[in-house]
């Protein structure tokens, strides 16, 4: 069988990746330049410093990945970027530079779905079985994905404001963490008790989707009424509290969604997949499904890729999507 050989491109926040992927699920090559030094002192992602990273590196990365598959041009058969959802002028640096690519190499673009992309992780472990759900977790994103058949994306349910991984990072602020705070937290969060039992919002509700705000706001609150009454807060506590109410909320919301929509495959995906609680926990619940399996995306795939956006190109190829010279980013791209 010929070798099916994709250069993928990833640039929609803070990391600029470039990948290559041997027949959908074999990583010969995955470059991550980070950028998170550069905006730890501002706290969180500046979106022009992230596109002014992203030109310095792009030309380097894709060598190295290149170099790294030990592959030429001439041996590729297509391109995959992310075109969205992102920052726009990020997510503009890996567009453009797959374009120049497939264009001065005669190749096949194909755009990718960034949320694709994290589910189709998983496939880089092991093939994905449908039909599958995912839970797709990340600094900006909180969903539940039923996949009934391959390149099929039904999103049954979303949070209505605040990302998991962003009130990770917000809660992980006031308690002098720098940004990204998810690992510090977690890591915090496996040393205290769950005492202040935080609000689990929307967790008794009768559909899938999630609310993370009210759960940050009492965190916050809790920590500054603690500050003017000059009581000291057990860091520990306030994370495994913090931490309890999130696992809480994501795990009932999935145990419904499964209920709800039998699958062969739950795949957790995204960088919060990474949160050993949530792991944890959702390998326990699983076992009483028992005609489910469960995928956990390995901890070096979890956060934002290149490989990721290979496997879920390869895919999409095949299944005739293509893009031209007018792909642009398409900052707020939905399933
Ligand atoms: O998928 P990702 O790399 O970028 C986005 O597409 O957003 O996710 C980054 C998010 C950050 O909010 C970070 O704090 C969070 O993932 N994160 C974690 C953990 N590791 C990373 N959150 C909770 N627990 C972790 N272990
Ligand atoms: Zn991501």
């Amino acid at each position: 069988m010929a070798r099916d050989l994709v250069l993928s491109f990833e640039t929609s926040c803070d990391e600029t990746s470039v990948a290559v992927i041997e027949n959908g699920n074999r990583i010969l090559s995955n470059i991550v330049a980070t950028q998170i030094k550069s905006h730890q002192r501002f706290g969180g992602v500046v979106p022009e410093v992230a596109s002014r990273h992203h030109i310095e590196q792009i030309t380097s990365c894709i060598g190295d990945a290149l170099r790294g598959a030990n592959v030429t041009y001439d041996e590729l058969t297509s391109v995959a970027v992310t075109y969205g959802p992102g920052l726009v002028g990020a997510l503009l640096i890996g567009v453009t530079a797959a374009k120049a690519v497939a264009w001065a190499h005669h190749l096949p673009l194909v755009p990718v779905n960034h949320l694709a992309g994290h589910i189709y992780a998983a496939r880089l472990v092991e093939p994905i079985e449908f039909p599958a759900m995912a839970l797709v977790v990340s600094g900006g994103h909180t969903e539940l994905v039923y996949m009934p058949e391959e390149n099929q994306f039904q999103i049954i349910g979303e949070t209505r404001d605040d990302a998991a991984g962003e009130a990770y990072d917000k809660i992980g602020r006031v308690l002098g963490i720098n940004y990204p705070a998810g690992k510090p937290v977690d890591e915090l969060a496996h040393k205290g008790q769950d005492t202040f039992h935080f609000p689990r919002a929307m967790d008794a509700d009768d559909n899938f989707d999630f609310s993370f705000s009210g759960l940050k706001s009492a965190f916050i609150n809790t920590v500054h009424h603690a500050d003017q009454i000059g009581e000291k807060l057990s860091h520990e506590d306030l994370a495994a509290s913090f931490q309890q109410a999130v696992v809480d909320v994501l795990a009932d919301k999935t145990k419904r969604a499964l209920k709800e929509f039998p699958v062969k495959q739950l795949i957790l995906a995204g960088g919060v997949a990474a949160n050993q609680g949530l792991r944890d926990r959702l390998t326990k619940e699983i076992a009483g499904f028992s005609d489910t399996k469960l995928e956990l995306v390995p901890l070096s795939l979890c956060g934002d890729n290149a490989a990721m956006i290979g496997a879920a190109g390869e895919m999409l190829y095949r299944h005739g999507v293509r893009g031209d010279a007018t792909l642009n980013a398409d900052p707020g791209l939905e399933f």
